[in-house]
């Protein structure tokens, strides 16, 4: 798979102790790599500590923001490509903490590309920023990597700049052939099995299950580019291999579903994962602090990843949601046979792309 690229090479992640960053590290385990994690402690639950990764990595526990540890984890451990997560990652908590958002994002994106232009280990980096960075004009319009970058919000407005400040570093300090080749991705809406943040879709409807609560959500009419979490790693991995053969890869990169898909809102999609998880549809309360603005409609084209890495989704949104409702069942009933029930996962997954005929699969 990936060309094989990823046997033994030695892969910075920050943000591992995350929900994508957990998915990817176990990913990486997979293909051979040797992962360095460079993260905030896990939260409790979290998706890390249920996968057992500490043990398979080499796990450093640090803020981004520290320039001189982010050098000494880079310099002692040498690593050839980085993926760079780690952000302050919520929209409603960055209404409540800007500063701490933006120094995450912003500043936590000049060190990481910072550390690379000192570093002659370093052959490539993928920064990931969000679908959110587009300058959302309120229509139904899907963005496509041309069009503005803007943000209504602090956590949009923070990965709009992390954009821009990538950009500018490629063409001041990486434009040479020889240069290490940094590309962004602006992913859709992730689901799967794993997820314990606060304020996100998934875990709050299971948090609700949990405690047999009315599940709470703001905007039961807004649509987000809902995707399966192995979609979105697979071409972030994808990516890495083709970039290193060839630096034109090494752009900004929409990953998010088909445009044919039909637009799902927050209350068609707590009805797709009931019916799934096989109980009624859940009394929606609407949340009272819905003064602060979120953008309605939210959709990105991804037809550039298609039509250049080949990239097509595996799963439809109904296979997404139950991979995901039946990983949180299979947490519930056995907690500690999860992590090889996350490998099934990631092995399933691969199969049916290998079935599509998919060019990352060989
Ligand atoms: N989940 C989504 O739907 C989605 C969609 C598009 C983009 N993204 C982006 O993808 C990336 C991963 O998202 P996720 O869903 O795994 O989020 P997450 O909140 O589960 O994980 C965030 C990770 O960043 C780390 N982190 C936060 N602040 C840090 C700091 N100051 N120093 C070091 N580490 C820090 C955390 O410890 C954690 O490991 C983020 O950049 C996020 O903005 C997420």
């Amino acid at each position: 798979m990936f060309g094989n690229f990823f046997k033994d090479k030695k892969i910075l992640v920050t943000g591992h102790t995350g929900f994508q960053g957990s998915w990817l590290t176990l990913w990486l385990k997979l293909l051979g790599a040797k992962v360095i994690g460079y993260s905030l402690p896990p939260t409790k639950p979290s998706l890390f500590e249920s996968l057992e990764l500490e043990n398979d990595i080499t796990h450093i526990i640090a803020d981004i923001r520290n320039l001189d540890e982010l050098k000494k984890t880079i310099s002692s451990n040498e690593p050839n490509f980085i993926f760079h997560l780690a952000a302050q990652s919520l929209v409603r908590e960055s209404y409540e903490k800007p500063i701490e958002t933006f120094s995450t994002n912003i500043l936590g994106t000049v060190n990481v590309l910072d550390c690379i232009r000192n570093s002659t280990t370093i052959k490539g980096c993928i920064v990931y920023t969000s679908d959110k960075c587009y300058e959302n004009i309120g229509t139904k319009q899907a963005y496509n990597e041309n069009d503005r970058l803007g943000g209504n919000d602090p956590y949009s407005a923070s990965k709009a700049s992390s954009e821009i400040v990538t950009t500018a570093y490629r063409n001041s300090f990486f434009s040479k052939i020889t240069s290490p080749r940094i590309a962004t991705i602006r992913a859709g809406n992730v689901i799967g099995g794993g997820d314990w943040a606060k304020d996100r879709l998934i875990p709050d409807f299971v948090r609700a299950v949990i405690r047999k609560e009315k599940i709470k959500v703001r905007n039961p009419e807004y649509t987000r580019p809902w995707q399966f979490v192995l979609e979105p790693l697979c071409g972030t991995l994808w990516l890495a291999a083709k970039m290193i053969q060839e630096s034109k890869y090494a752009e900004a990169w929409n990953f998010g579903p088909p445009l044919d898909r039909e637009q799902f809102t927050v209350k068609m999609m707590l009805k797709e994962i009931s019916s799934e998880w096989n109980i009624s549809e859940p009394i929606i309360e609407e949340k009272t602090d819905k003064e602060l603005h979120e953008d309605k409609f939210l959709n990105i084209d991804s037809s550039k990843a298609g039509n250049i890495l080949g990239l097509k989704p595996v799963y439809n949104l109904q296979e997404a949601i139950a991979e995901t409702v039946n990983w949180y069942k299979h947490f519930a009933e056995q907690e500690n046979e999860i992590k090889n029930y996350s490998i099934k996962q990631i092995e399933n997954y691969v199969n049916h792309a290998k079935q599509l005929n998919l060019s990352w699969t060989y």
